[in-house]
């Protein structure tokens, strides 16, 4: 088969934060399972990705942490990188927008569109923080958004309902640096005309893409086509990213989502350099093609604006499709790195050591790819348990051991086929074909199926040839069988790379079928053609289990330690009210507090919440009505001690006259909690100071 040039790209992740199993289950697992099954099917494949490092998210999450960006990106990328090695995404270059590859390729894109006229310089007002001195864009300023009313939608985006935000459009903003509501300040930017890109991208999207792309990717490109396009700004007023390269811009910086896509570029530029090839067929050659794995919230950038710059710019080829992601939720709720809901890849590790395919395959299975979908312990658990060890490793296990078992591990001698026998192997020789039919559809999770659909056809196959029981009697058709089988392990072999490349490797090896240096590997294309994957007299090695069972206790703790998150969580949102304003001392000092004892309480006919008490206050005994009867019974709190505010003015409650209030704190569940929980006997009227 003629090579085909492949160019792939994964989503730059923003080096604020570790990875979770969200960008591996939307974008990460995906864009690989696509990456491996295009070299084993003979593609020329370049897999690019980086670390997205510019943008406001970096000096904010560098403010919070007391540190420069520069140790925010440099601590990220590194945990970020590790990830993607330690779950084997096989990119073929990992870079970062902070190379200086990166800063002359955006620059140089830059200077190339400024150059030709493709940017509208205009000077507008912007949200500015006057106490913070800088103006607020895209995650500096949060308000309510114009299109659901969210209240915490940010200057660039609502995370509610996904549209896309320029920070005026906010109403009621507020500064997330101080706090401060903005004022309006005169700036300069470069705007992107997108509406100058409406009649091309709707023969492009619109009329060429209509039935190949998506219909969540479709969908959303049309609608955002249909409501008209507006010019977007490419710089911002910040001080963190790469400077506007042109005269008059000082201060300013690109808009980190005008570098980072052209950051997919350089990338492909470092490892052409580093590889001895050269990068611009991969980005210019009509021939290519190109494809951008994404989540649902990087669809515009990836559909809309990216392709509009590389047509403006002229050059570059565009993508040939973009199959986008919806979201997954953990547990029935969203994903969220600030609230810590999540399962963070090294953490995963940690717990679930060399455990990655088994990850790898239960995101795949589960993959949010029509719709967003629900990561559950439970299903994790059931996916390992009862698919990858009950059916594949049964499988390979019950074939390698009686192999072994039978001839001390040498493939026999099949003799005459049965009809059930060349069925099987036509099925088998059938999986290459099907697993491609899937994936040239990104149909990732019934892909993965089908792989599942071989091991099942493997299971079947022993457990209705019966050769344990046959080897007693028929020695000969024992061979066939043994032989059949192991046909059908090395199609697993092969066929499971893209999708558990761990346990690909591992069973290639105890099957024996890891090529030499300069010997071809198995692959895909060998499979549909080959009639024999393992000819008889092959040694294969001995056996080893490929996945181990999950025990409920692993999954409890795992669950266990979510509960945790979610009460800490609800405890920082229970509402902590804001301080009052400052009192002077002589305010404080005309506060006659006492210490109290209830000496009777009653209910206040007719209202839910109050109680009448009589409360000894040492200087007598007097009515104070209390707001407290939805937190005690009357009887519970006769003789309990409270702090009383003897000296407050009188007033009437439902025709009761109080004189004096008792005071109470509220707990974290909201109930109120007397404020003298030592239970100390003190003197009633007792001086409090
Ligand atoms: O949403 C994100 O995490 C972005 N950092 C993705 C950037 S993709 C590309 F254009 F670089
Ligand atoms: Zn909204």
């Amino acid at each position: 088969m003629a090579q085909q040039r492949y160019t792939l790209t994964a989503a730059l992740p923003y080096t604020n934060g570790p990875i979770h199993i969200g960008h591996l289950a939307g974008v990460y697992v995906p864009a690989d399972i696509y990456a491996r099954y295009l070299r084993l099917t003979g593609n020329d494949v370049a897999f690019i990705c980086g670390s997205d490092e510019h943008g406001v998210a970096i000096p904010m999450k560098a403010k919070k942490e007391g540190v420069s960006p520069k140790e925010i990106i440099d601590k990220y990328h590194g945990i970020i990188k590790k990830s993607f090695v330690d779950f084997g995404i096989s990119f073929d270059n990992y870079s970062r927008t902070s190379a200086q590859v990166h800063h002359k390729t955006a620059s140089d894109f830059f200077k190339k569109l400024y150059g030709q006229d493709d940017f509208i310089e205009e000077v507008t007002e912007q949200l500015y923080d006057e106490e913070a001195e800088q103006f607020l864009a895209d995650r500096f300023v949060i308000g309510t958004c114009p299109n659901c009313s969210y209240e915490e939608a940010y200057g660039d985006q609502c995370e509610n309902c996904g549209t896309s935000l320029n920070a005026t459009d906010l109403i009621n903003p507020k500064s997330t640096i101080t706090g401060a509501i903005p004022t309006l300040k005169k700036t300069r930017h470069w705007f992107l005309p997108l509406d100058r890109y409406e009649g091309f991208l709707k023969d492009w999207i619109l009329e060429s893409h209509k039935s190949d792309w998506k219909p969540n990717v479709y969908g959303q490109c049309k609608s955002w086509i249909d409501d008209g396009l507006k010019p977007r700004a490419v710089t911002r007023d910040l001080d963190w990213g790469i400077p506007v390269p042109v005269k008059g811009a000082e201060g300013k910086v690109l808009y980190v989502w005008f570098d980072a896509p052209i950051g997919y570029i350089s990338s492909t530029k470092e490892w052409a350099e580093r590889e001895g090839k050269d990068w611009e067929p991969y980005w210019k050659d009509k021939d290519t093609k190109l494809y951008h794995f994404i989540g649902k919230d990087n669809i515009v950038f990836h559909c809309i604006i990216f392709p509009s710059m590389l047509k403006a710019h002229g050059d570059f080829i565009l993508p040939e499709n973009v199959p986008a992601n919806e979201f997954l939720n953990l547990e029935g709720n969203k994903l969220s790195t600030s609230k810590n809901w999540a399962v963070w890849l090294h953490e995963y590790l940690q717990e679930f050591h060399d455990m990655q395919d088994v990850l790898r395959y239960a995101l795949t299975a589960n993959a949010p790819e029509t719709k967003d979908n629900d990561f559950t312990w439970k299903d994790f658990q059931a996916r390992n348990n009862n698919e990858l060890v009950a059916i594949f490793g049964n499988f390979i296990n019950r074939v390698t051991v009686l192999t072994q078992k039978y001839y001390d591990g040498v493939v026999p001698e099949p003799s005459e086929f049965t009809e059930v026998d060349r069925e099987t192997l036509e099925a088998l020789r059938k999986y290459p074909e099907k697993i491609s039919g899937s994936l040239d559809r990104f149909r990732f999770r019934e892909a993965s199926q089908e792989l599942m659909n071989l091991a099942r056809l493997g299971n079947k196959y022993l457990a209705d040839e019966e050769p344990w029981k046959l080897i007693k009697t028929d020695e000969e058709r024992t061979k066939t069988i043994m032989f059949v089988a192991l046909q059908i392990a090395v199609g697993l072999a092969v066929l499971s790379e893209p999708f558990l490349p761990f346990t690909s490797e591992k069973l290639k090896h105890i099957l024996s079928v890891i090529p030499n240096e300069g010997e071809e590997s198995l692959n895909w294309s060998t499979m549909s053609h080959t009639e024999t994957l393992l000819p008889a007299g092959h040694q294969i090695n001995k056996s080893e289990l490929l996945f181990r069972k999950i025990e409920d206790q692993e999954i409890e703790a795992q669950l266990a330690k979510l509960e945790a998150t979610k009460k800490s969580n609800q405890q920082m949102n229970s509402n902590i009210e804001p301080q009052k304003e400052t009192i002077t001392f002589d305010d404080f000092s005309k506060l006659d507090m006492r210490v109290g004892t209830i000496v009777k309480a009653e209910k206040m006919p007719k209202a839910d919440k109050l109680l009448v008490l009589k409360v000894d206050t040492g200087l007598d005994t007097r009515t104070i009505v209390s707001g407290i009867a939805e937190s005690f019974k009357p009887e519970e709190i006769v003789g309990k001690q409270v702090t009383v505010l003897v000296n407050l003015a009188p007033r009437k409650l439902r025709g009761v006259e109080s004189q004096g209030m008792i005071l109470m704190a509220e707990n974290g569940e909201g109930k109120l909690v007397f404020v003298n929980p030592d239970e100390q006997d003190v003197k009633s009227g007792s001086l409090i100071s």
